[in-house]
């Protein structure tokens, strides 16, 4: 039986693919035929058949530009994936101003960075998408979640925005808001030990975020899968 490659002679750009739902990410865009950018901090600049991966802190603008360089020398991107984040519980006393200002950096800021960055790439073809990973955290507030959701709600926001300035184009965006999957991301907050918090065999895994993915950017060019929310079966968000 032939492979299903839907996304033969495409470019796709991950960033935070060294590791978790990006790195899922960029393995599934690969199964399904993508020429895979992978941008993350702890990655060496490298080239294998039908993979770049490209040292790039997405909160630097400089950085940015370097790895998107590198991703046209490829080809010019179909598909960009904002998916670069961190996380920490922090109540709003314990929030410090840097911790407050690094969230927002990753979390916010580097996404409004690789979409300014790469769009241009996209309006010169009249096609291009941009999927957004966000969280449950895009619009449900926890507590110890006041830099994460500033961040998430920030992201959904610039989500909207992007896709109102795009209508009419054919560039399709897409946000995904998972709930909890079990990635490194958990390690500080180890909630399998920690009560109130859903346990990691229960979470997602960071293949289901990666076919939910795969789902968007395999529809036919007149649909546009403005938002997918994906959560755990077995779930409860914690209060
Ligand atoms: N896990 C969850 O429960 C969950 C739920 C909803 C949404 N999300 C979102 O999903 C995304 C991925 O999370 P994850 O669970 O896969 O986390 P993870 O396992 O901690 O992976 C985070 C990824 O982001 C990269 N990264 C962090 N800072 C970066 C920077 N400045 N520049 C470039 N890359 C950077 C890391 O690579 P390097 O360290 O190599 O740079 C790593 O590849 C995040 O946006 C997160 O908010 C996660």
């Amino acid at each position: 039986m032939s492979a299903w490659t839907p996304l033969t002679g495409q470019v796709a750009v991950v960033t935070g693919a060294s590791r978790g739902i990006g790195l899922a990410v960029a393995d599934v865009l690969h199964g399904a035929g993508a020429h895979v950018v992978r941008l993350a901090r702890s990655l060496k600049d490298a080239t294998s058949e039908r993979r770049t991966d490209v040292r790039c802190d997405v909160t630097d603008q400089t950085q940015v530009e370097r790895a998107a360089a590198m991703a046209l020398k490829v080809g010019a991107p179909d598909i960009v994936v904002n998916n670069a984040g961190m996380f920490f519980i922090k109540r709003l006393a314990e929030t410090s101003a840097g911790d407050f200002a690094a969230m927002l950096a990753v979390n916010l800021t580097a996404c409004f960075l690789v979409a300014r960055t790469f769009l241009p790439a996209f309006h010169k073809r009249g096609r291009g998408h941009l999927v957004t990973i966000g969280s449950v955290s895009d619009h449900h507030a926890f507590p110890g979640s006041a830099a994460y959701a500033s961040s998430k709600f920030g992201v959904r926001g610039l989500h909207e925005v992007i896709a109102a300035e795009l209508a009419g184009t054919g560039i399709r965006t897409t946000l995904l808001s998972p709930g909890p999957v079990d990635t490194t991301l958990w390690d500080e907050v180890d909630p399998d030990s920690t009560p109130g918090f859903t346990k990691r065999a229960a979470m997602l895994k960071p293949s289901d975020v990666a076919d939910a993915v795969l789902f968007a950017v395999t529809r036919p060019a007149r649909v546009n899968v403005d938002a997918i929310s994906l959560l755990p079966a077995v779930y409860t968000p914690r209060d």
